[in-house]
């Protein structure tokens, strides 16, 4: 069957870093990008050039290093935004402009003062001024879902008409029904002339925990892009999940027919490196990328696991990229199998790094025998981060860890007891602080070859 191709545009850097505690330097922005790059989004919204100086500098950073995605600066619709915004993407190969003003008359009233005619005029202009730098410009009504769909139409025409390419439609405050969105977005398509040259968007907020319905919901009615976050970061209670808007057109292919050029298996690697820039641990029943998505504790269902794991999953762990259990690391392993799973966790090192990385595994190895995920990823980040943030998926509750335990036995055939799913930690678990600059003393080159790596 023909599947309609969607684009992903990722906004983790943005609505996602909006997020309290979310804040990424340049450094850390950068880092992400490249892996959402990995990933196969096709927009990354790189940040709001306006905002402040680390802002600029990251758009500017990623519009000259990331090249295959489109990569968007935020801009409300005036000339010093938008001005900004162009001066942090002129360099990208594939620049957009993404101007927003709100419509509702809430916000017209309260927060902008401004009527609705002005509304009008300010958003055309906008993007009029957008489109005479960039061919590529993004129009984003903001609280669209309370605005009057009347007015809401007259401005989208207007923007239409000054040059904007997509059409965004932001359910700002996450207060919309998967039948009333899609109900907006076939009323968008049937009333505002020239909506045939732009393409429409859906971006929902998870204030009552539709933001993914609500995203399908406008894709079924002819959205063909969509927004959203990694582990569903953003303001307030986060913005829609891209592991659940993705995952769900891949299970689901019999009712959804759409596509997308996310790779499903970068999508752990993905939202474990976020967790480890931000320090904000993803919660442990999250779909897709917690780390019990794919544990059973249940007696029932660890029965139904063992005579086929289809009897209760509906995806392999290996589709969205939870590393393999069977690559055990620890003091025989090689600097091969220690890049692998760096990679699998989202860590691409060149090969001086990872040798960095390799010494302080090795004596890490020694101390502890068997090296998990989050001893690698607590060495990883006493390696690369400040020491202050927390970990990633840091529990010290028993019975999740048990639970986590069970799903790798039944996995991996050969049954490592006591082995806690990626991600899994308990507090008497926790790694030995290791010296940064300490030097193991064996494990060279030669000795690498030895084993095969
Ligand atoms: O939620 C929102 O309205 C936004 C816009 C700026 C697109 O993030
Ligand atoms: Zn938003």
């Amino acid at each position: 069957m023909q599947r309609t191709r969607i684009t992903v545009f990722d906004t983790t850097l943005r609505d996602g870093e909006q997020s309290p505690g979310c804040s990424m330097n340049v450094q850390e922005k950068l880092r992400l990008a490249h892996q959402l790059d990995r990933l196969g989004v096709d927009v990354i919204e790189a940040g709001f050039p306006i905002a402040s100086e680390g802002d600029f500098a990251a758009v500017q950073a990623i519009a000259a290093t990331v090249s295959r995605p489109t990569i968007a600066g935020l801009a409300r619709a005036c000339p010093l935004d938008i001005e900004r915004a162009w001066q942090a993407l002129k360099h990208a190969a594939r620049p957009r402009i993404h101007v927003f003003l709100a419509t509702s008359d809430i916000h017209l009233k309260h927060k902008l003062r401004i009527p609705r005619q002005q509304c009008l005029e300010q958003a055309a202009e906008g993007v009029s001024l957008a489109k005479s730098f960039c061919e590529d410009v993004e129009f984003s009504p903001e609280d669209a879902t309370r605005t009057d769909p009347d007015f809401l139409c007259q401005v989208l025409e207007a923007v239409v008409a000054a040059g904007a390419t997509t059409l965004n439609i932001p359910d700002t405050v996450g207060y919309t029904t998967p039948w009333e969105f899609g109900e907006l977005i076939r009323t968008i398509r049937k009333k505002v002339k020239g909506i045939e040259k732009a393409t429409i968007s859906a971006h929902c907020h998870d204030d009552l925990g539709l933001a993914a319905a609500n995203s399908l919901a406008a894709i079924a009615a002819g959205a063909r892009q969509v927004e959203c976050t990694i582990n569903g970061i953003g303001e307030r209670a986060g913005n829609a999940s891209l592991e659940e808007i993705v995952m769900a057109m891949r299970v689901r292919q019999d009712h959804l027919a759409y596509d997308t050029n996310v790779l499903s298996e970068q999508l752990y690697p993905t939202s474990q490196l976020l967790s480890e820039i931000t320090g904000v641990a993803v919660q442990p029943n999250k779909a897709i990328i917690g780390r019990n998505a794919f544990a059973h504790e249940a007696g029932i269902h660890q029965d139904g696991m063992l005579k086929n794991p289809l009897t209760y999953e509906i995806m392999t762990p290996q589709s969205v990229g939870v590393p393999d259990s069977k690559l055990v690391l620890g003091k025989h392993s090689g600097r091969h199998a220690l890049g692998i799973r760096c990679e699998q966790l989202g860590f691409h090192f060149e090969r001086q790094d990872l040798d960095r990385v390799y010494r302080r595994f090795v004596l890490l190895a020694d101390k502890i025998k068997r090296v998990e995920d989050h001893h690698l990823l607590e060495l990883l980040s006493e390696t690369q981060a400040p020491p202050s943030k927390p970990q990633p998926a840091y529990t010290d509750t028993a019975p999740l860890a048990r639970a986590a335990t069970v799903n790798t036995a039944l996995r991996d055939g050969s049954q490592h007891p006591g082995t806690p799913f990626p991600g899994a930690i308990s507090r008497n678990l926790k790694s030995p602080v290791l010296p940064l600059n300490s030097m193991a003393e064996h494990h060279s080159d030669p000795e690498d070859y030895l084993w095969g790596v």
